[in-house]
């Protein structure tokens, strides 16, 4: 077997390339919801789980490596169909797997963009409203996450505000049912509303 001319530095080949490598090229028909012919290509297990043809790969041997032999087209099988891969990518794959196939974990093959946890571009989950200890307070599920917040002890621009609304609120029972919750100090003046917790 002859090892590539590309390969300057056979024992460094970047492994997250690798992994962009098969995300591009064979991800979209070998990953878990569509393993064609069994194989996902999406993880070292899967990989090294091979497909219904068995193992697809030898690790440390790409010589005895069946996704090797695919992608050089040497046999019947020919990855990816129709087409083949550039000599240095196909160089890449051989090294990578002649040095046991690393696969760092959260790499290439995530497709989460940067930032994907900030909480904007979370999905909107039901949420429990959280359990407080002042159960007569709460009359409706968004009360009981106000007050949850006031027991717990707010920040000091919230507290500030909130000790106002809450003095005044903390005994809706005493009140018409009809009356509004608007919080009034002695004056009888509006008080401004402690920003929502979520204000930048
Ligand atoms: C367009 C879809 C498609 C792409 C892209 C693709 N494959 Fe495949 N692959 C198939 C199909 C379909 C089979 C089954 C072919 C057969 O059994 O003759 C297969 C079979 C295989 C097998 C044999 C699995 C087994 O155990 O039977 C290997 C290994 C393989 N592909 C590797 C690759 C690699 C590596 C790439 C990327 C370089 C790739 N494939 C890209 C569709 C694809």
């Amino acid at each position: 077997m002859s090892t590539s001319a590309g390969l300057a530095q056979p024992s460094s080949p970047e492994p997250t390339a690798i992994q962009q490598i098969l995300k591009v090229n064979c991800q979209p028909c070998h990953n878990e919801a569509n393993k064609s012919s069994g194989l996902a290509l999406t993880s070292r297990d899967a990989i090294l789980a091979g497909g219904n043809r068995g193992a697809s790969v030898k690790s440390g041997s790409p010589a005895e490596s069946l996704l090797v032999r695919a992608i050089e087209q040497s046999g019947e099988l020919k990855m990816p169909p129709g087409r083949k891969l550039q000599p240095n990518d196909i160089a890449s794959i051989r090294s990578w797997i002649e040095q046991g196939m690393a696969w760092p974990k959260d790499a290439a093959t995530s497709s989460k963009p940067k930032g994907a946890d900030w909480w904007a571009f979370q999905p909107v989950k039901r949420v429990a409203p959280p359990a407080t200890q002042d159960a007569t307070w709460v009359r409706n599920p968004i009360d009981a996450f106000i007050l949850a917040r006031l027991e717990k002890g707010a920040s000091e621009a919230f507290a500030r505000g909130a000790q106002r609304g809450a003095a005044s609120q903390s005994q809706p029972r005493s009140r018409p049912a009809s009356s509004r919750r608007r919080a009034r100090s002695a004056t009888s003046l509006p008080i401004r509303r402690p920003r929502p917790m979520n204000a930048r």
